[in-house]
């Protein structure tokens, strides 16, 4: 993991900051390439702070959760105005723009060794199994945080909580597995209240999602004879906010009918046709069902809040939902 400093070792605040941020919503598979991209194109705070925030966007576009980038780049003009030195304890990052309860504690004990537990999905798991807490999540999560945070009261974790937290993390990555957990490997298997009892595969409990709700869009994909698409940026706040997208309806419960859709088509197109398939991407709070039209024109002219880039570029700045919508089209 290319953001770990050695053993013993502390970290660069601005590279750990960025990896707790990608690594929120984002597997460690996942985010091992884009993080090394991300630092080569913004290498540090200062240079994030001084991007404009499409650049930002658009180098965060494929990972989810742009309020992330968003906040980041907000973070870097804070911390930039503010002297230049990140706030080194957990109150300090709080205050910073979309830094929440992990974040903090987990910058704070990796890039500042100061004594905190970091409490994400791993170390409720951990915790959960090795006190036997069976009260569902999300309810649980103050009490596992409470729980986990006892950890420093052990003086040789206290004495390195960066290491600490990541041991964590990986124990609950490799070893201590939502499913089939590898026990008989585990060096904490004697001291889990839930390995005792037979009950570690039941642990953490989860209190039931409720169904996502189906929302139906229908989007236009303008091209030109040079290549070129046409592109609108979305409202710097919201979802997906300040990303670009494939122009089209507003995305609701109830699917559109065709002429209906059409009068949110850009102008400059005629003539336009469906494309066949319906492309599907889950949002955290609805499933969305997006309908493609296509057309062509000449030489793409975009207006206020448009843009237009070639199919190439497009692909690498477009979230992953419009690519899935642009993968419709062929051609
Ligand atoms: N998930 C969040 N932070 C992490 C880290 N530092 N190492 C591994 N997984 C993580």
């Amino acid at each position: 993991m290319p953001w770990r400093a050695a053993a013993g070792q502390r970290g660069d605040p601005y590279r750990i900051w960025l990896s707790e941020v990608m690594l929120q919503q984002t597997t460690v598979a996942a985010v091992g390439p884009r993080f090394q991209r991300f630092l080569a194109r913004f290498p540090d705070i200062s240079a994030l702070a001084a991007a404009p925030e499409a650049d930002v966007m658009e180098e965060w576009a494929g990972l989810g959760y742009y309020a992330r980038a968003r906040n980041l780049h907000a973070c870097a003009r804070a911390v930039a105005a503010a002297g230049g030195d990140s706030p080194r304890d957990e109150a300090g990052l709080r205050a910073l723009p979309g830094i929440g309860a992990y974040t903090a504690a987990a910058i704070a004990a990796i890039a500042f060794d100061q004594p905190r537990v970091p409490l994400d999905g791993n170390v409720e798991r951990v915790a959960a199994r090795i006190f036997r807490v069976e009260e569902p999540l999300p309810g649980a999560k103050p009490r596992l945080g409470a729980l986990a945070q006892g950890f420093m009261a052990d003086a040789a974790a206290a004495a390195r909580p960066g290491d600490f937290a990541q041991a964590l993390f990986d124990l609950g990555a490799t070893i201590c597995t939502p499913r089939a957990p590898a026990c008989t490997i585990c060096p904490w298997a004697k001291a889990c209240a839930a390995r005792a009892a037979g009950v570690q595969e039941a642990l953490p409990a989860k209190a039931p999602k409720k169904a996502r709700p189906l929302r139906y869009g229908v989007h236009f994909l303008l091209r030109d004879d040079a290549g070129r698409v046409l592109l609108r940026r979305r409202p710097p706040k919201g979802l997906l906010g300040g990303m670009l997208e494939v122009p089209g309806t507003p995305w609701r419960e109830a699917r559109w009918d065709a002429a209906e859709a059409m009068a949110h088509a850009p102008p400059q197109g005629q003539g336009w046709q469906p494309v066949p398939g319906e492309a599907r991407h889950g949002f955290t709070h609805f499933e969305l069902a997006m309908d493609l039209f296509a057309a062509r024109v000449g030489r793409i002219e975009p207006g206020l809040g448009e843009e237009v880039r070639t199919v190439e570029e497009a692909e690498r700045a477009l979230p992953t939902v419009m690519r899935k919508l642009m993968r419709l089209a062929p051609g």
